[in-house]
């Protein structure tokens, strides 16, 4: 299972969560692997977001070494499952689709706790630290899910 995570910037919400999926795969030694990319190429090249870094060395998530890439047609190919932070990332990443089996395996990562609800991982790039720590709790929660299923 190859699963990919996506936001916007790549440098706040999807490295958060490509960080924590990382050590549930190594805690419950899931056939798995994950990597991040961002529907925007505002900060290629950039580790993420010190307010992301901080926040995950308080919950032992070391995700400084990551880097920020821009999503592309070719990880329809590289990936099973996408997971978009948003509706907006999931916007854009369906238009870069080529058939229903791209489009398909886009999902909302929320979605993974709160079915069917299309619930957003608030963007937190432009509020306070707060906005940081709830971002971890939800992408925690949604890992823990999406680990389980695998596992099963
Ligand atoms: P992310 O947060 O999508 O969670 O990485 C953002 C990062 C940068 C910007 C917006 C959101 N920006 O506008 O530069």
């Amino acid at each position: 299972m190859k699963i990919l995570m996506v936001c916007l910037g790549n440098i706040c919400r999807s490295p958060m969560a490509e960080g924590i999926m990382r050590l549930k795969i190594e805690q419950y030694e899931l056939a798995a692997t994950v990597d991040s990319a961002g529907t925007s190429n505002y900060h290629e090249g950039e580790h993420p977001d010190k307010r992301s870094i901080l926040n995950g060395k308080k919950h032992n998530v070391d995700i400084s070494q990551l880097v920020s890439r821009p999503f592309t047609t070719a990880d329809f190919d590289q990936f099973d499952v996408i997971y978009a932070m948003d509706s907006e990332n999931m916007k854009n990443i369906i238009r870069l689709a080529r058939n229903e089996t791209d489009k398909a395996k886009v999902k909302l990562i929320l979605n993974e706790i709160y079915p069917a609800t299309n619930k957003a991982v608030p963007d937190p790039y432009f509020g306070g630290e707060g906005g940081f720590e709830n971002v971890f709790n939800l992408l925690d929660e949604a890992c823990e899910v999406i680990a389980k299923k695998i596992k099963q």
